[in-house]
């Protein structure tokens, strides 16, 4: 390297302070001009935080940041934007109701009324779309595209006011390994081009396969920014976690019992009323973890919804040890002993504005020991969530904290905590671990292997096959809204799951 490059981002002794809290600590953060710079930390380590001084949504207790070298005051959104920031979130922020293109000019000055504004705005968004390769339909509804696809308009819609730095807040947390490799091609096309790009991940892989720098964080504290080259995955784990951490799970044979869980070849239809689960058939038995691979959408989030009373069952049956309970109501079935981690768990999950405490107890507030006599029992309901944050390692440790202010990981603590000490015979495990460090991910696999072992049954989805094949003991493929095959844990390989889910040649057809 002979000429310094421009130094597009410079963050010196960032502090963020909430209340007492420091989630920001001294934080130093240097990123050059068409870098891809990782920012990697546990859960709550404050990499968000950090993101959100840099785009002027907090502001900083101390410190300065540097735009192309030059100090900037970035007291709000829009000054971050003039300054060529843009971000994508860690939640999306679009309208379902409306276009790929209506979204993108929203909130946009109009100068020539609404329609003009449109047609400019299409051609313009056709424009960065093809430079860039993030293929989308400017008309489309945002409500009928896939989350990848959002995810692009997100991106288009920061390019599109003319973002030179692209914060990327975990955007891989919510997509599947196709839509993955795409966004990686992408952000080496933005970086290409001279877009500097810092992104959020827990993925090593991740980190590893685009990223040039990463920045790792502890704790509030800036641990070290690395070169990703002289680096390996283990090492940046452990840099991160402050401890070794072991990525195999831990198994001993399985003793498998009674039948849990009977799905007798139910069918159920999507929104679009197209059928999403078509005669599927499936048994799960307790000591168990059985394991759905597959490609998004092939009727997993249907199938969960409806064997959890959310979507009605069109025909077919489904038994818990033996007792009918298709279509019943999601809460007679959660008293006939079924738990699940939703797959939509900012959704489904979590009331933001109650305490970490009331959220624990969702959904028992009323039975002992948390009420007796028609009372709450404070004392009781502490202990038990004061439990659930240790064993969880939920941070920051104190139940009063509102649920939306915690981070995105430790949200998804919270519910796991909640729906997994139900101690449930069956339970729905739907992306456990997506939005989680390493460290919780093994806390989260060591769990559902404690619950097998236990002579519970555990259904375990998710579109990481790595973990599907780590963590089952049986892994049943789905495909077309079949299960098409099940094969043992022990005779599968990334390869024979790939045909599979496959469907023996056919792909999964996105427009
Ligand atoms: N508005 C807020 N009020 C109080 N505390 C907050 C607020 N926002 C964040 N925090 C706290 O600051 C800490 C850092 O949160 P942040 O969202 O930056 O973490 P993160 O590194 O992005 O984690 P994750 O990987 O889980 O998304 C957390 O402990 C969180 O609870
Ligand atoms: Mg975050």
């Amino acid at each position: 390297m002979n000429k310094p490059k421009t130094k597009a981002v410079e963050m010196r002794n960032i502090t963020k302070k909430f209340g007492d809290f420091t989630a920001n600590d001294s934080i130093d953060l240097t990123v050059h001009k068409g870098e891809i710079h990782a920012l990697l930390g546990e859960n709550g380590a404050g990499k968000s935080t950090l993101m959100n001084v840099l785009y002027g949504l907090y502001t900083p207790t101390f410190g300065d940041i540097y735009i192309n070298e030059d100090k900037v005051n970035i007291t709000n959104p829009n000054i971050a934007i003039e300054k060529g920031i843009g971000m994508v979130h860690q939640h999306f922020m679009l309208v379902e109701t409306f276009s790929v293109v209506e979204n993108i000019i929203l909130g946009m000055e109009t100068t020539k009324g609404i329609v003009l504004d449109i047609n400019r705005a299409r051609e313009k968004v056709k424009e960065i779309s093809e430079s860039y390769g993030l293929y989308v339909d400017p008309d489309a509804l945002i409500q009928d595209i896939s989350v990848g696809m959002q995810q692009r308009v997100e991106i288009l819609k920061a390019l599109y006011r003319g973002a030179d730095i692209l914060i990327l807040d975990e955007p891989t947390a919510v997509l599947t390994p196709q839509e993955i490799e795409e966004l990686m091609s992408i952000m080496r096309n933005l970086a290409e081009q001279g877009k500097t790009i810092i992104i959020i991940t827990h993925k090593l892989k991740e980190i590893k396969a685009a990223a040039d720098y990463c920045t790792i964080i502890r704790r509030g504290k800036k641990i070290d920014t690395v070169k990703v080259d002289d680096v390996t995955e283990e090492q940046l784990a452990e840099m991160m976690v402050g401890r070794e951490v072991s990525f195999a799970v831990e198994k001993n044979p399985m003793e498998t019992g009674d039948k849990i869980l009977e799905i007798q070849d139910i069918v159920a239809r999507d929104n679009r009323n197209l059928k999403a689960v078509d005669g599927l058939s499936l048994e799960v038995y307790s000591g168990e973890i059985l394991g759905i691979a597959g490609i998004d959408g092939n009727g997993q989030s249907e199938l969960i919804e409806a064997i959890t009373g959310l979507r009605p069952i069109e025909s077919g049956k489904v038994l818990i040890k033996g007792k009918d309970i298709t279509n019943n109501t999601p809460f007679d079935i959660i008293n006939s002993g079924m738990s699940t981690i939703p797959e939509d768990r900012q959704r489904r999950g979590l009331v933001l504005d109650f305490t970490i405490s009331e959220n624990m107890i969702l959904e028992n507030y009323y039975k002992e020991p948390f009420s007796s006599r028609g009372r709450l029992n404070h004392k009781n309901i502490e202990k038990f969530t004061d439990d659930l944050i240790e064993k969880f390692d939920v941070r920051p440790r104190n139940s009063s904290y509102l649920a939306g202010e915690l981070s995105g990981g430790n949200q998804q603590k919270v519910i796991i905590a909640r729906e997994i000490t139900n101690d449930p015979d069956i339970l729905i495990a739907a992306q456990p671990t997506r939005g989680l460090d390493v460290g919780a991910i093994e806390y989260v696999h060591r769990y559902l292997v404690k619950q097998r072992d236990s002579g519970k049954a555990v259904l375990l989805i998710s579109f990481e096959l790595d973990e599907i094949m780590n963590v089952s003991d049986r892994i049943a493929v789905i495909y077309g809204g079949k299960i098409v095959d099940i094969i043992d844990a022990k005779d599968a390989t990334e390869n024979r799951l790939g045909l599979l889910m496959a469907g023996g040649g056919a792909t999964d057809e996105e427009k």
